[in-house]
C-alpha cells in the first residue's frame, strides 16, 4: 500500500509518468497529483485514468499549507512541477524563479518535517554546453555550469535538495535527464511544434543553423528509469539519465520528422536563433545503467529515435483536437520573436 503524490503530474513528463504507473506498476496503490494546471498543464493529460487510482488536486506547490498536508498524507512524493521552457525564461524569468526555487524549497521543507522519501527530476541544462568537437559527457560529477534563466533555476532547486540531504539527511534522491519527446509534449517545444506545423500545413522552423545536439531520449525511457530509481535507488544519491543519442543535431531531427512525415527532407526554413543557445549536451548514463540495470528501449538515431518519431507523429496525428486550439497562440508568440 504505497502512495505517490507527483507534483506537475498534468504536464508532459509528469502525466506520461502517472499513465506508465497505473499501467505497469500496481505496487504504487494511489497516486495524487498536485498541479498548478498552468498554460503547460492539461487535465485531459489525465483523462481516462481510473478515479480511484488518480486524484488530481489543483493547486500551487509553492503553497505551504497545502504542501505540508500532502507530503504528510503520502509515502513518496516525486517532483516534476517547474516552468519548463527555455524560450519564455528569456521573455520572462519571475515564474522560473518563484515556481522552480521557491516550489522546491517548500517542498524540502514539507519532506524534512515529515521524513518523507522525495525524488527530484532535473535536466542536462544545470552542466551548461559542450562545444561540438568535445568528447566528454556529463556524469554525476560534472560542476554546474547554468546558461539560461530557466537552467540556472533548476540548477539551484538542485542545489537545495543536494544541502537538504547532506545538511538534514533526507531521505531524497535526484536524476537529471537529457531532452524527453513523446506524446503529451507542449506544442511549444522543438519536436511536437514542427510536427503540428507540418499538420497544419505551416513550415518547420530550425533555429539558427540547426547544429545544436540534444541527446534525445523517449519519454517512456526517461520514466522507467525514475521508477528504477525510486525502487532501487540509493538515498541520497543522483543518477544521469541519457539514451546516448549525442551525436543527432537539430537539423538532423527536423530532417528526420520531415522525411517521416512525406515532405522533402529540406522542407523548412531557418529562423532567429535563440540568445546564449547551448550547444551540445551529452550525457553518460553509465551509473543507472550498471547499479540499477537501466537500458532505453528507444536507441539509436536510425531505429530508436525512428521508431519513437514515428510513434510521437501518430500520436499528434491523432489527437488533432488535443493541441489545434493552442497552435494559433504558440505560433504568434514565436513570431514576435522572429521564430
Ligand atoms: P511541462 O512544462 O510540460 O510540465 C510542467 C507541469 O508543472 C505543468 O503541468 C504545470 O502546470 C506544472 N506546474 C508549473 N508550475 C507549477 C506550480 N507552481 N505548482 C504546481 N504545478 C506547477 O514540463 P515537462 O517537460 O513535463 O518537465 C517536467 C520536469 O522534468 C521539469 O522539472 C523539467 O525541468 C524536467 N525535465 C524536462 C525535460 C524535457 O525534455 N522536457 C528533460 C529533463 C528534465
Ligand atoms: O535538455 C533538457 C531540456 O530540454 C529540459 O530541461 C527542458 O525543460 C526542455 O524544454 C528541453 O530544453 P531545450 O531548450 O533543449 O528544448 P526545446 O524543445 O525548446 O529545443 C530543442 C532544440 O531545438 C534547441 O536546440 C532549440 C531548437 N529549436 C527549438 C524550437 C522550439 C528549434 O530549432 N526550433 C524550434 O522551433
Amino acid at each position: 500500500m504505497t502512495s505517490l503524490l507527483v507534483t506537475g503530474g498534468a504536464g508532459f513528463i509528469g502525466a506520461n509518468f502517472v499513465r506508465q504507473t497505473v499501467e505497469q506498476h500496481p505496487e504504487y496503490t494511489h497516486i495524487t497529483v498536485l498541479d498548478k494546471l498552468t498554460y503547460a498543464g492539461n487535465a485531459d493529460n489525465l483523462k481516462g485514468l481510473p478515479d480511484s487510482k488518480v486524484t488530481l488536486i489543483e493547486g500551487d506547490i509553492c503553497d505551504a499549507e497545502l504542501v505540508d498536508a500532502l507530503v504528510k498524507d503520502h509515502d513518496i512524493t516525486v517532483h516534476f512541477a517547474a516552468e519548463s521552457h527555455n524560450d519564455n525564461s528569456l521573455n520572462d524569468p519571475f515564474p522560473f524563479v518563484h515556481t522552480n526555487l521557491i516550489g522546491t524549497f517548500v517542498l524540502l521543507e514539507a519532506v524534512r518535517k515529515h521524513n518523507k522519501r522525495f525524488h527530484h527530476i532535473s535536466t542536462d541544462e544545470v552542466f551548461g554546453d559542450l562545444e561540438l568537437d568535445d568528447p566528454n559527457r556529463f556524469t554525476e560529477t560534472t560542476a554546474y555550469k547554468p546558461s539560461s534563466p530557466y537552467s540556472a533555476t533548476k540548477a539551484g532547486s538542485d542545489h537545495l535538495v543536494h544541502a537538504w540531504i547532506r545538511s538534514f539527511g533526507i531521505q531524497a534522491t535526484m536524476s537529471n535527464c537529457s531532452n524527453n519527446y513523446g506524446p503529451y509534449q507542449h506544442i511549444e517545444k522543438f519536436i511536437p511544434r514542427q510536427i503540428t506545423n507540418i499538420l497544419a500545413g505551416l513550415t518547420p522552423k530550425l533555429y539558427g543553423t540547426g547544429e545544436q545536439v540534444r541527446d534525445w531520449i523517449h519519454v517512456d525511457d526517461h520514466n522507467d528509469a525514475v521508477h528504477l530509481i525510486l525502487s532501487k535507488g540509493k538515498i541520497g544519491e543522483t543518477y544521469i539519465i541519457g539514451a546516448d543519442n549525442d551525436h543527432v543535431n537539430n537539423k538532423q531531427v527536423i530532417e528526420l520528422i520531415c522525411e517521416l512525415m512525406d515532405l522533402d527532407a529540406n522542407a523548412y526554413e531557418h529562423v532567429a536563433d535563440r540568445p546564449g543557445h547551448d550547444m551540445r549536451y551529452a550525457m553518460d548514463s553509465t551509473k543507472l545503467r550498471t547499479e540499477l540495470g537501466w537500458a532505453p528501449k528507444y536507441t539509436d538515431v536510425d531505429s530508436g529515435m525512428r521508431k519513437g518519431l514515428e510513434q510521437t507523429i501518430d500520436w499528434y496525428r491523432d489527437n488533432e483536437a488535443w493541441w489545434r486550439g493552442t497552435k494559433d497562440n504558440v505560433e504568434a508568440t514565436y513570431a514576435k520573436q522572429g521564430q
